[in-house]
């Protein structure tokens, strides 16, 4: 994680190993002017000569500019200056991380902050940049030689807006704290991260808020006395044993918390529905909802907000084995609804369930979101660009929407109607846990509902934002900046 600060110095007069600036197609902005006037002119010739063109996704190193002090400057096109919305600035921030990330230094200051963009203040452009550069600059380390791991990048950014962004950069600290747990703990290989290392990862962030979070871990036998049969079931054939995490941060005295739960599946083979190769192999990912929800918290507990808040993570894995659940089981959940098996890769809404129904019953919460890599079906709806959202609550779902918009980080609402639920129908159990070929994702979510009656509850299904495909795929970090964002505004922060 870069370590950011705030910086009002001059761009050729600033003491820093690369300075990132701003071009638009159609103007100069004030960093860049500077640039020119110090360097007598530079950036005039390179416009006029065609090399700088101040286009989307257009980035120049240049070094060495007399009358600059910092060695290397990175032009960043902006676009034209009418166009620049919060996207087109979000992507110029991502495309100068890019540009830093390969560059030998371990210091930049970004004037990018500076330039207007519609609808936000100084404090969102500083806080949005240092994540995108952050976001752009991550990398993981956990399993490399040292070697490997060791390799110089990018350590400290100071960021000029123009005005004074401290607030803008606490969030942003405390944001990135949240996202890179989130990554570095998606990012992990699945034997190591195994439910009990997810546990273990709960509590360090107990033990260094001490003073406001504390932390239950609920063993196998607790979850037999809980009658949790569906979570239970879809650990069985795993040789690592199942935690049901529960964290409870203290900042508002004795209010009803709001509750954050997500999915926390270290590896989904399937069961004994085995997922065939080319499905299997990314996998791991599938505990991105958990490293969400425990990331938001992170992030919740490190800006002190004024709410109380739960986090309950419910991990297994979901393996192959002699002792393994079968197709047609029916199982007996914590909530009393009795669920009949009809497909053991639909594992993340039987481990769902039961942390749904303990949590609205155990803790009462004021709203509840859950966060799931739960559904293909919901990668082949909406891509990689947008989560889906399910809530029956229009209030909470507009809520979730537009922290989602404000961070970038958007999600889409999807139906969670009635009309629906005949899909869920067993004849041997009070539901089945799969809906059949159509609307997979909204079955899914349908199915999580009977478990949350009572409660204002609505689910994240993450499975095509929490993590980029490919053999140099990795875990996004989303959604933590949605939730983080929420619970801010919970919180009128
Ligand atoms: N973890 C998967 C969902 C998933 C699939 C996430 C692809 C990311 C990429 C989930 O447990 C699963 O296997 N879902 C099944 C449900 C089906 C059996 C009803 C699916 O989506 O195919
Ligand atoms: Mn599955
Ligand atoms: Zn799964």
């Amino acid at each position: 994680m870069l370590e950011f600060s705030q910086s009002s110095a001059a761009p050729d007069a600033v003491d820093s190993a690369c300075v990132v600036v701003g071009v638009f197609e159609d103007a100069m902005s004030p960093a860049a002017a500077a640039v020119d006037v110090a360097g007598g002119g530079v950036l005039a010739r390179l416009k006029t000569s065609g090399d700088l063109t101040g286009k989307p996704g257009a980035t120049l190193v240049l070094h060495g500019i007399p009358g600059v002090k910092a060695p290397r400057v990175v032009l960043v096109g902006l676009g034209r200056k009418s166009a620049l919305d919060a996207h087109a600035f979000l992507r110029a921030c991502n495309d100068a991380g890019n540009a830093l990330k390969s560059l030998p230094v371990t210091d930049a200051t970004a004037y990018l902050p500076e330039v207007d963009v519609s609808g936000h203040d100084a404090n969102w452009r500083a806080r949005t940049c240092a994540l995108a550069i952050d976001h752009a600059c991550f990398r993981y380390t956990a399993t490399l030689k040292p070697a490997n791991a060791d390799a110089p990048r990018p350590a400290k950014l100071a960021l000029a807006a123009g005005a004074d962004v401290a607030q803008g950069i606490a969030q942003a600290r405390a944001i990135a704290r949240g996202v890179t747990f989130a990554r570095e703990l998606g990012c992990l290989p699945p034997n190591l991260c195994t439910p009990t290392h997810i546990a273990a990862q709960a509590k360090t962030i107990a033990d260094e808020h001490a003073e406001s979070v504390t932390l239950e871990v609920l063993e196998r036998a607790d979850m037999q006395k809980l009658g949790m049969g569906a979570l239970l079931a879809v650990s069985s054939g795993s040789a690592t044993p199942p935690k049901l995490i529960v964290l409870q941060y203290k900042g508002a005295g004795d209010e009803k918390p709001h509750a954050l739960v997500g999915k926390g599946v270290t590896f989904d083979a399937g069961g004994l529905n085995i997922k065939p190769t080319g499905s299997m192999e990314e996998m791991k990912y599938d505990m991105c909802g958990a490293a969400g929800v425990l990331g938001a918290f992170l992030t919740a507990v490190e800006m002190k907000l004024p709410i109380n808040l739960v986090c309950v993570v419910p991990s297994v894995e979901n393996a192959v084995d002699g002792g393994s659940y079968r197709p047609s089981d029916v199982l007996h959940t914590h909530a009393g609804i009795t669920v009949e098996v009809l497909n053991t890769d639909a594992e993340g809404r039987l481990i769902l369930c039961d942390a749904l129904a303990y949590t609205c019953k155990r803790f009462q919460p004021v709203a509840l979101v859950d966060a799931a890599t739960l559904t293909g079906a919901c990668v082949v709806a909406l891509g990689a660009h947008a989560s889906g959202l399910f809530s029956a609550d229009d209030a909470l779902a507009d809520a979730l929407l537009a922290a989602g918009n404000a961070t970038l980080d958007r999600a889409w609402r999807m139906p969670l109607w009635n009309d629906y639920r005949s899909q869920l129908e067993s004849a041997f159990a009070d539901i089945a846990n799969i809906g059949g070929k159509s609307a997979g994702a909204v079955t899914a979510a349908l199915f999580l509902s009977h478990f949350t009656e009572g409660t204002r509850w609505a689910h994240l299904d993450v499975a095509g934002t929490a993590w980029v495909p490919g053999r140099k795929g990795y875990a996004t970090g989303r959604p933590v900046p949605l939730l983080a964002q929420w619970l801010m505004d919970c919180a009128n922060m």
